[in-house]
């Protein structure tokens, strides 16, 4: 199977988690679009969707389906967004579609996050994938040289200003044994919107698209 068709295969098998009648969060990427796709053709009728991108509630409301901002609601039951790299226990980079931030605030809001990937992404330990940073711009340089510190090179996402009108640093040279310490250092640092680590908002389930199939990993 291609890298899409396993796409479309965990789109779909990502049905399972959504309660007709209900408000789900939804991610950003080329997996959560087969998953837009999905829920559309169904039939299942939710109450609306909280969105974390510009690109997904476009294609959310083509496909008629309404989209609510997330200030307007207290919680949701679910959110199904893919993953750059997703380690064993549900940690992941994300931030690939420079939408980290808002995918950050959506998760938050859920009580279950699913994460929809192909096999290609999954990973013993984070940091093949350039970390996304989502940074103030006036900070820009002084992040860059944090990292430098650590020994890895952070360069300036070219030409692309995120929703949040900020800017993303790819962050190569990193191997992140410990995500959690991670991603709270690097919270920390002046200017830092957001890091493309998701462990305090890791996977509660990963739909693993594989050749043989959909694995589910909790
Ligand atoms: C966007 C993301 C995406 O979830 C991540 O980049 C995976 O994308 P795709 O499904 O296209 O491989 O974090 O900011």
């Amino acid at each position: 199977m291609t890298q899409d068709e396993l796409k479309t295969l965990v789109g779909q098998a990502a049905l399972q988690y959504v309660q007709p009648g209900t408000v789900i969060g939804v991610g950003t990427g080329s997996t959560v679009d087969k998953f837009i796709d999905a829920l559309a053709s169904s039939g299942i009728q939710i109450a609306g969707a909280v969105s974390s991108s510009v690109r997904s509630t476009e294609r959310m409301k083509s496909l008629g389906i309404a989209v609510l901002d997330a200030d307007k609601v207290t919680a949701l039951g679910v959110y199904i967004d893919g993953a750059d790299e997703i380690d064993h226990g549900g940690n992941m980079i994300k931030g690939g579609g420079a939408a980290l931030t808002r995918e950050k605030i959506v998760a938050d809001l859920a009580t279950q996050f699913v994460c929809i990937a192909d096999e290609s992404k999954l990973v013993d330990a984070l940091g093949k994938f350039p970390l996304p940073v989502e940074v103030i711009p006036m900070a820009a340089a002084q992040i860059a040289r944090r990292f430098a510190a650590m020994g890895a090179e952070a360069t300036l996402r070219a030409g692309v200003v995120t929703d949040n009108s900020c800017h993303i640093l790819d962050v190569r040279g990193l191997t992140i044994t410990a995500p959690l310490a991670f991603e709270t250092e690097v919270n920390q640092w002046p200017g830092v919107v957001t890091v493309g680590v998701f462990a305090r908002h890791r996977a509660s389930v990963c739909l693993l698209g594989t050749a043989s199939g959909v694995k589910t990993l909790a």
